[in-house]
């Protein structure tokens, strides 16, 4: 196969972290062609996709996992998949993005589909799905909030609807002094809506990071915060634990599974805290690394032989 991976730079990757260093180096391994290039070098031209790529030669070297070649000019209506693995936010260049590489969907495999990724903001994503979910409020309105945070007990999280690993994200009590400062920061002084949510106390034993590849589960891991943090991202410091999938996660993977494949978002990360659907993460997920290396399991072959056989 001939794959282009659309993403950020690669002197951002992290050798044993990047699940997109490791379905590219998995590719490479079994004999497929890798280029990368960024949202900037995609090029429209009378109706037909090209991009500027450099082909990638991967390498487990701490240094320089990814070394490019020279830049040259591929059709994406001609190459047999592309992966879009920028990581958010979801701004007006990634809206672009999606929408240039719409042209090529019915010639191209793309994972995920444009569409679907425009369609599903990875934190409302999950508000289709409200039996799945923690009690969950999205909003501006500081009176609103404080009215939901007393209705769930006096315990909440807010977060920021376009945050991403962690970014932003708060405890709220209700009888906290900075309570009325936090929700001012977190919705930009009630200008923009953020999500405020129920808080989980299973949190501190972890946040379950489901990888689904076509709606069917690879694997888990379980993301622990560091004391002194609601947090259990691995960007702020979380540790990761291995985790198997028990009934509750069946039930959500078969709940949102029917929706995942109709709207083709086909490499997806959800978020389990004590059994409830926090958050569908479509645009980067990550953790494929963590989960092969405590299962001694190579899912990166599971989503280059699944694209193989897709393509
Ligand atoms: N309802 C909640 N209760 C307790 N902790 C939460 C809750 N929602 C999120 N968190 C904590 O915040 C972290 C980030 O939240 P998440 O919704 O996954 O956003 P993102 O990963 O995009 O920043 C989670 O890993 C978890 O540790
Ligand atoms: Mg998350």
């Amino acid at each position: 196969m001939h794959l282009v991976f659309v993403m950020d730079p690669v002197s951002t990757v992290i050798v044993d972290e990047d699940t997109s260093f490791a379905l590219m180096l998995e590719a490479q391994d079994s004999g497929h062609r890798v280029d990368h290039c960024g949202a900037h070098d995609l090029c429209l031209r009378d109706g037909r996709l090209f991009a500027r790529v450099r082909r990638a030669t991967m390498e487990r070297d701490p240094d320089t996992p990814i070394r490019l070649d020279r830049a040259e000019e591929v059709c994406l209506h001609n190459v047999d998949a592309v992966f879009i693995r920028k990581d958010p936010p979801f701004d007006r260049a990634y809206l672009w993005c999606t929408l240039m590489l719409d042209r090529v969907v019915t010639e191209t495999l793309v994972v995920n589909r444009p569409s679907g990724l425009r369609a599903a903001n990875e934190k409302l994503y999950a508000c289709s799905f409200p039996e799945l979910m923690p009690a969950t409020l999205v909003a501006a309105g500081k009176d609103r909030i404080r009215e939901f945070v007393e209705d769930v007990g006096g315990r909440a999280v807010i977060k920021p609807l376009d945050g991403a690993g962690g970014e932003g994200v708060m405890a709220l009590a209700s009888d906290d002094l900075n309570f009325n400062a936090i929700i001012e920061a977190a919705t930009r002084n009630g200008r923009r809506v953020a999500m405020v949510q129920a808080f989980l106390p299973e949190v501190s034993s972890g946040d379950k990071r489901i990888l689904l590849l076509d709606g069917e589960p690879l694997g888990a891991i379980l993301r622990i915060p560091q004391r002194g943090d609601v947090r259990s991202n691995i960007h702020v410091g979380g540790s990761v634990v291995s985790a198997q999938i028990d009934e509750a996660d069946r039930r959500i993977i078969e709940t949102v599974a029917p929706s995942l494949r109709r709207d083709g978002l086909f490499f997806v990360g959800l978020d389990v805290i004590g059994g409830h659907l926090t958050e569908v993460n479509v645009t980067s997920p990550t953790g494929i690394q963590q989960m092969s290396r405590l299962d001694t399991q190579n899912y990166a072959s599971r989503v280059i032989a699944w694209t193989a056989e897709r393509v």
